[in-house]
């Protein structure tokens, strides 16, 4: 037997090693004679890809991996140019679904290629969720710095509409009731209403609304409003409620949940001018860290889901990254049809009550909103107050000290106190209401002081009369609670408040229910003792 020939066995080698190579390394491999045929591909190509040679060899392989004409034609320049430059492009595989992948073509010098191809999902996934983050980002710092405009605006415009209001207020009941005035004064008192409107939904977006959150079921609030939605949509929209019965509770300002429910419900209906129907869903979710990472704001964690879903026009991507802004409308302004604050009050609710908002639409098929509000950790609250019967008189006797650095606000309510018989000491910051107190021999009833003032705060002032004159109750007056002790829009339990922009009248209200539970105590106090 002749020696093995060392050329020969060498070249056995090499075979065996390409072997070993092409049917191991995870890449994907492919042949192809000098004709673009295939002639045999790897096993990572056959496990990826689908298709084994035999199947292959009777069809138009370009035609099914690549049905769109751009990126065949991107393909077939790739495999004539050969120069192993890399081409990222999504690969139709056997079972129909489509896969990122990469591919380089080498060509051998006697005309036929080597195909090489990487499955990228991965790393696709990857830069799509980072480009997500990205622009979810901005957004919501885009939104943060409306929102800081927005409160800062609706705080100055409820100085301004308190003083417009109250004013009206005071001159309609100065004049006799067929005056030829009383009508246009009139208007003035709709127009400040109206702005007074604007500028509620405005803090109700910057999350600076004062809200008094309660345990409550969502189903039964939309069980509450079911009448008035459906008068709101009309007869050619069909309501279709689809509530989970199981559906656990959330903690949240009951008026300010029918108003998200009712802005979103209105929207769905102006969707749909030909008609159609109009879902409410509602279900206990679980959203998972991969949903909170890829959702800017969304905390993982159960939640309580609403969805309002229409079948309507849809939004346009470009418009979708808009439609939480305030004033952001694509509806005929000028004939009143939408002011762009609907979802901007949604937006804000939602963050103030720590969930998060979704949508989902695809112009032409339908629009679905969904709002995600934390599941409420149940520890029994006490229940609202009863609320105080309307025709008890609102007059009085006792002493009150007005602290109010805004001059025409501090004049006004001045004006309203003394007319209903109080007697009223002012001030105009925390300093001079130190001094007026130290000067007044009598009883101060009530402090009625504004929340934030330059100087010492509404509350910081409150605390060092009261050291002083124990019994004196105390009623905070602002647009804006931003304030420690009004922190996070949640009300101090016992902390008695009054929002701009207010009337003369529920200012009057509100200062007797103190003054009455003022009394109330102090006789309570006096029994015990006596
Ligand atoms: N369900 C929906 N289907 C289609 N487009 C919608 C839907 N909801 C909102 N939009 C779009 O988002 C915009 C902003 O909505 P938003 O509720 O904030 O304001 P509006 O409805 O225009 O006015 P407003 O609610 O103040 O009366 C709308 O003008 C509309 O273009
Ligand atoms: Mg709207």
């Amino acid at each position: 037997m002749a020696a093995p020939d060392p050329a020969e066995t060498a070249t056995a080698l090499q075979k065996e090693l390409l072997q070993a190579i092409v049917d191991h390394v995870p890449a994907m491999i492919c042949f192809l004679n000098a004709e673009g045929r295939f002639q045999w591909v790897n096993r990572a190509w056959r496990e990826h890809l689908g298709w084994s040679l035999q199947d292959m060899a009777a069809r138009d392989m370009l035609a099914e991996f690549y049905p769109g004409a751009r990126e065949r034609e991107q393909m077939v320049a790739l495999m004539r140019a050969a120069d192993s430059q890399w081409l990222d492009c999504r690969t139709r595989i056997r079972s129909g679904e489509t896969v990122d992948t990469a591919w380089a073509f080498v060509r051998l010098s006697d005309g036929s290629t080597i195909g090489i191809g990487q499955d990228v999902s991965e790393r696709k996934e990857a830069e799509r969720t980072l480009r997500m983050n990205e622009s979810q980002l901005r957004q919501s710092q885009k939104m943060e710095a409306i929102g800081r405009l927005a409160g800062g605006v609706a705080h100055d415009f409820n100085n301004l509409l308190t003083s417009i209001l109250g004013h009206t207020e005071l001159m309609l009941g100065e004049l006799a009731p067929g005056h030829p005035l009383r009508e246009d004064i009139g208007e003035v008192r709709h127009a400040a209403e109206r702005a007074a409107d604007l500028t509620s939904q405005l803090l109700a977006f910057s999350r600076k609304q004062v809200i008094e959150p309660r345990v409550l079921e969502l189903n039964t609030a939309i069980g509450h409003i079911m009448g008035m939605l459906r008068r709101l949509i009309g007869e050619h929209i069909e309501l279709v409620p689809a509530l989970d019965p199981t559906l656990g509770r959330v903690l949240a300002d009951p008026g300010q949940i029918e108003q998200v429910i009712v802005n979103l419900v209105v929207n769905a209906r102006d969707a749909m001018p030909e008609g159609g129907r109009l879902r409410i869903e509602t279900a206990n979710v679980v959203l998972d860290a991969a949903f909170a990472d890829t959702h800017v704001g969304a905390l993982p964690g159960p939640h309580v889901m609403l969805a309002v879903i229409d079948e309507g026009v849809g939004i346009d991507p470009e418009i979708q990254q808009h439609i939480f802004e305030p004033f952001f409308t694509t509806k005929d302004k000028a004939k009143a049809k939408g002011t762009g604050l609907g979802l901007a009050t949604v937006y804000g609710i939602v963050k103030q009550s720590g969930g998060y908002v979704a949508v989902d639409s695809t112009p032409g098929t339908g629009t679905t909103m969904r709002v995600y509000l934390p599941l409420a950790v149940v520890m029994p609250l006490p229940s609202a107050p009863a609320p105080a019967p309307e025709d008890r008189s609102t007059a009085g006797t006792e002493t009150i000290l007005l602290v109010e650095d805004e001059d025409s606000v501090r004049g006004l309510t001045r004006r309203i106190l003394a007319r209903a018989g109080y007697t009223v000491l002012t001030a105009r910051d925390a300093d001079e209401a130190l001094r007026v107190s130290a000067q007044y021999d009598e009883t101060i009833d009530l402090l009625l002081t504004d929340v934030i003032m330059t100087g010492l705060s509404g509350p910081r002032l409150s605390e060092t009369l009261i050291g002083l004159r124990p019994t004196m109750s105390v009623l905070f007056i602002s647009g804006y609670n931003e304030d420690t002790i009004l922190r996070q829009g949640v009300l101090r339990q016992g902390v008695a408040y009054l929002q701009k922009p207010f009337t003369p009248a529920a200012l009057m209200r509100r200062v007797r229910e103190v003054l009455d539970e003022r009394r109330g105590r102090l006789e309570g106090k006096a029994r015990a003792a006596g």
